[in-house]
């Protein structure tokens, strides 16, 4: 069996690390800066030189350095370089005048994340932190995300061998085509990568290119300037941008349209991103990895993908296979879910039948790994402390149906995210309680008996595609 781990580091500093530290050798600028910076609501330090930045980095561990570029002692330059060796996790912007653009650019292939040109808004400024923030942040979920549960499991001879091609490739800066039905393990596959490769402390950054519409999912991956076109308020970094040193994920990269696919064929060509609406355009550096659940050949034949953008992508095609042509890692992934989910729960390990694992894999799987992990984990609930019997196993028809009737009152107050997930994670946890007894579940939940049975009809009649929130 083999069991491959993630990476996790990389983002460790990220929930210590606090504070902005300003550096300027002008006293004046740097205290507008700080006063700025504070208004904004980071703490900020100050520091008159890079040399004296350096000293105030280790004490006050700041997640962001704003720099400017002409400084005595230690240029910005210098200073990018020396806090990328010593604290790459620190997120560094520089201030530049006009005329030293080229010199903002060198210092962005050393690793700072972003440059201001002088002067600027105090509401530029401000973008310019959020969006670092928020991706920052979004990086630490992720990578939460990916604790110690997320593992690559298989015994399936095949999948073996591709683990061990790819521990090889992963180690090169090749770009990686991940082709896979919905639900085999592409995302994971693509995390696992970057993880092995050099790149692993640096971002990793995903996109789906199916869940935005063409406009949106161009100023997503490109940025763009402020005043780029009507409602750009502020100024955007791209994901391009936000990827820069590490790796950037292409998720169903076949819903991409021509148009864009020209764009992004001349960011892997030149490695520079041009802006939506800016003035001269960005060298990024980033490792692409795309995944697509069509065949793109095909695409490229009916001309719904471009020839070129294909073979670019195509460097390294990786095919993982669907589920049901590796029955043999049913039992062991059926046992690893099943034992995530009754450690959610707070439930005791529970066993499976032997009849449940032939029974499952004789079923065909569309939907792959991440349908059989949300068969086990309601199968986890819905079998209470005994074993797990076929029974439990609810697998539906892929049937599509009538959107929700929203009759009922929501049980719970959402806090983010699906209402439904979470009232169905309440009903499926007070089946388990009861022992699978409706009328008592209905009872504490204090819906009818009826109600329930809608509910239970209604997410058996979705397919129950949506996965069970992890937490
Ligand atoms: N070999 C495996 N071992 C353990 N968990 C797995 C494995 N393969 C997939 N999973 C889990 O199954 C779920 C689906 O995987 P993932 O999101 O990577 O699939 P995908 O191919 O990107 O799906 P989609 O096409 O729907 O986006 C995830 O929760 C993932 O952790
Ligand atoms: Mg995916």
């Amino acid at each position: 069996m083999i069991d491959y781990q993630t990476n996790q580091e990389g983002t460790e500093n990220v929930q210590n690390s606090e504070g902005i530290l300003v550096v300027d050798d002008d006293p004046s600028m740097r205290a507008a800066l700080v006063e700025s910076v504070r208004r904004l609501g980071f703490a900020a330090h100050g520091a008159i030189d890079g040399a004296d930045a350096l000293e105030r980095i280790g004490r006050c561990r700041p997640w962001l350095v704003l720099t400017d570029l002409k400084m005595p002692r230690l240029t910005g330059l210098d200073l990018v370089r020396e806090i990328k060796r010593r604290a790459p996790q620190v997120s560094i912007v520089l201030m530049t005048a006009y005329g030293s653009v080229e010199t903002a650019v060198e210092a962005m292939k050393l690793g700072a994340n972003d440059y201001l040109l002088k002067p600027f808004s105090m509401e530029l400024l401000a973008r310019v932190i959020t969006n670092l923030k928020e991706g920052r942040e979004s990086d630490s979920i992720a990578a939460r995300g990916t604790s110690d549960q997320r593992v690559i499991l298989t015994q399936d001879p095949g999948m073996i061998r591709l683990l061990s091609t790819v521990e090889t490739i992963a180690a090169s800066q090749a770009t990686v085509l991940i082709n896979g039905e919905s639900g085999t393990g592409k995302e994971l596959l693509a995390r696992f990568i970057h993880s092995r490769s050099p790149r692993a402390h640096r971002p990793f950054i995903a996109v789906n290119c199916a869940a935005l519409p063409d406009g949106l999912l161009e100023s997503e991956l490109f940025g763009h300037e402020r005043g780029a076109f009507t409602g750009a308020v502020i100024r955007k970094i791209g994901k391009f941008e936000m990827a820069h040193t590490g790796t950037l994920l292409l998720d169903e990269i076949g819903e991409m349209t021509l148009g864009l696919q020209a764009k992004l064929l001349r960011v892997l060509q030149e490695r520079e991103v041009d802006r939506v609406g800016g003035r001269e355009p960005v060298p990024v550096n980033i490792r692409v990895i795309a995944t697509t659940n069509r065949a793109l050949h095909r695409e490229v034949e009916q001309n719904r993908f471009r020839e070129d953008l294909y073979y670019r992508l195509n460097v390294f095609p990786i095919t993982i296979p669907p589920l049901r042509e590796r029955l043999g890692d049913i039992p062991l992934l059926a046992r690893h879910f099943a034992a995530k989910a009754a450690a959610r729960n707070g439930m005791a390990q529970p066993q499976i039948h032997d009849s449940t694992v032939a029974y499952l894999q004789r079923l065909p799987w569309r939907g792959n790994v991440r349908e059989l992990e949300n068969v086990i984990e309601r199968a986890v609930l819905l079998a209470g402390e005994g074993p797990i019997l076929p029974e439990h196993c609810l697998v539906e028809v892929q049937a599509t149906v009538a959107p929700l009737t929203g009759r009922d009152q929501p049980l719970q107050p959402s806090i983010n995210g699906s209402l439904w997930e979470m009232e169905r994670e309440l009903i499926f946890k007070t089946l388990a309680r009861t022992n699978n007894n409706r009328t008592k579940a209905a009872k504490e939940l204090g819906i009818s008996i009826r109600t329930l049975r809608n509910k239970l009809r209604e997410y058996r009649d979705r397919g129950w595609s949506a996965p069970l929130p992890s937490s």
